[in-house]
């Protein structure tokens, strides 16, 4: 997508990232993880800015992970989520955007349930804006921290196979992962049950199967999506059982493999649905690995945005 211009730099989607740049973020972000490791995790870099995040939707990780990447970076961070705001008194969320950026922040963090309200964002605010995940269309750090954890442990990304596995069709994730994963060369096989799976995928050069075996015996990555209980409706989603049953990772699915991928989920975990608990426990720390990077490649993001001139 073209960046919109308001005078200031963005991150709404991965599609305004070329591989250039998301290498950059990435060999940036592996610089920040070095300052993390030291017993004062702290740098001066973004001393004087203020970073606003505006969560309107639930959020652990990714809410967290901002909130410490800004502090990390010495910058002021404000925190807004919608419950105990005067949204509750009939307030727009363009009203309450204006407010927010009039108090002088730099940057807007936003996550909110509909797709496009990070860029429509950038046309009412004087500051640059981050996409914290909007509705099903894109989480884009979330990609970028997928990509670094993928990096650090495989050494390298052009020709990694990873399979992207469930509900595709809700989820943002999935999005952002392909665009990111194409971008950089590697393979990526989706599957799912074909009622969640976006036929405009198949234009971006994935493949796509209904078989979790077939996808499990060919990927270095199994990244299992979460089922998105909150989205999911209706006819286009098998009982909770009988998808566990055809597209989780089952324990017998596990035990059957001769070659073990790294599996990785972006969280909260279903735990009995996308991925059997034992599995789940036995696979811990790469997806804390995961949740680590994030703080990193959040802090990649804000110093790329406002570091340096870019304020
Ligand atoms: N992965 C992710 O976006 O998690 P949160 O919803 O907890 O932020």
């Amino acid at each position: 997508m073209k960046e919109p211009d308001n005078g200031h730099r963005h991150l709404l989607s991965v599609t305004q990232l070329d591989r250039g740049r998301i290498y950059d973020l990435l060999d940036s972000a592996r610089s920040f993880s070095e300052v993390l490791s030291r017993p004062v995790k702290k740098v001066p870099a973004l001393r004087g800015k203020t970073v606003a995040n505006l969560f309107m939707e639930p959020s652990t990780r990714t809410r967290m992970s901002f909130e410490l990447a800004a502090k990390r970076l010495s910058a002021d961070v404000v925190n807004f989520s919608s419950g105990g705001s005067s949204i509750s008194k009939g307030e727009t969320l363009k009203d309450t955007g204006k407010t927010i950026v009039a108090m002088g922040v730099d940057a807007v963090v936003i996550r909110h349930k509909s797709a496009g309200v990070p860029l429509a964002l950038t046309g009412w605010a004087d500051c640059s804006v981050i996409n914290a995940g909007d509705g099903m269309h894109e989480h884009p750090t979330q990609a970028l921290l997928d990509l670094y954890t993928m990096r650090e442990h495989f050494g390298k990304l052009e020709g990694l196979k990873v399979a992207i596995a469930g509900d595709v069709d809700h989820s943002r994730v999935a999005r952002s992962n392909v665009h990111a994963l194409k971008r950089v060369g590697a393979d990526v096989l989706l599957v799912g049950p074909w009622s969640l799976m976006p036929v405009e995928m198949e234009e971006l050069g994935v493949g796509i199967t209904g078989s979790m075996d077939e996808a499990l015996n060919w990927c270095d990555v199994m990244y299992l999506l979460r089922v998105q209980l909150e989205r999911v409706r209706g006819s286009r989603f098998p009982s909770l059982q009988e998808y566990a049953r055809r597209y989780g990772l089952t324990t017998s699915r596990w035990s059957g493999l001769q070659k073990k991928p790294l599996v990785m989920h972006p969280g909260p975990i279903n735990r009995g649905v996308e991925i059997a608990s034992e599995i789940a426990d036995e696979v811990e720390v790469i997806i804390a690995n995961q949740v680590s990077a994030g703080v990193a490649v959040r802090m990649a993001v804000l110093y790329d945005l406002l570091g340096g001139d870019n304020g």
